[in-house]
């Protein structure tokens, strides 16, 4: 399901509308995989047949933190599915020149270094933004982060594997190569662009 949508995605014919709901849509089956080893705990309840000790998520709680603008896309998935989680906001856009992330706006939860964290951000390219925005977590405290993209370049994930090496990815596609301008190839785009219409 996961690979028929992105393919919808990448077609550049996909108009802001179905590109949103996509991107919900996949994210929601992606924090399926992102969520799936969480630690569970028993505890005691009674059906309208008899009591059972059923199982419920132990131990930490999740906070998502989309890189903004594009990440913002993939929270409602992951919020309809924990919708426990508290959200942060890490700001960020890549120097149109140097292709350098320039950090623009910084708000957590107070407690997020007792959250398992899951930073999301739909294109991991030269991997420069995600390094950065996994420096600030870590900075903040936060010591169990998971990265959840769509796309990402080879160049993008050993990026983050070399300066991040704890911290697991989960990616629905990797692509091909970076173009010139730090695109990725075939990719699907300005990923931002695309779900707010501003191009
Ligand atoms: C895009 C994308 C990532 C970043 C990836 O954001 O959403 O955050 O580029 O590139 P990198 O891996 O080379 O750092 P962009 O800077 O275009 O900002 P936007 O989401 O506000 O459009
Ligand atoms: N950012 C995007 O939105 N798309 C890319 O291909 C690379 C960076």
């Amino acid at each position: 399901m996961i690979q028929h949508k992105l393919s919808i995605m990448r077609d550049k014919n996909t108009g802001t509308k179905d590109f949103k709901i996509l991107l919900k849509e996949i994210s929601m089956l992606m924090g399926y995989e992102v969520t799936r080893d969480l630690p569970l705990e028993d505890y005691q309840i009674e059906t309208p047949i008899c009591p059972m000790t059923a199982r419920r998520i132990s131990g930490r709680k999740l906070a998502i933190v989309p890189i903004l603008r594009a990440g913002l896309g993939m929270v409602d998935g992951l919020v309809s599915l924990v919708p426990v989680s508290k959200v942060g906001h890490i700001g960020l856009y890549r120097n149109e020149t140097t292709h350098k992330p320039v950090v623009y706006y910084c708000k957590l939860p107070d407690d997020i270094q007792n959250r398992l964290v899951i930073l999301t951000d739909p294109m991991l390219a030269t991997g420069g933004s995600a390094c950065d925005a996994l420096d600030m977590l870590k900075e903040r405290g936060c010591n169990n982060i998971r990265l959840m993209c769509l796309v990402a370049a080879p160049e993008g994930i050993e990026a983050v594997q070399r300066r991040h090496p704890d911290v697991d990815i989960y990616v629905a596609a990797v692509d091909d190569h970076l173009n010139d301008d730090a695109y990725i190839v075939p990719g699907l785009g300005d990923a931002g662009d695309r779900i707010f219409g501003t191009q």
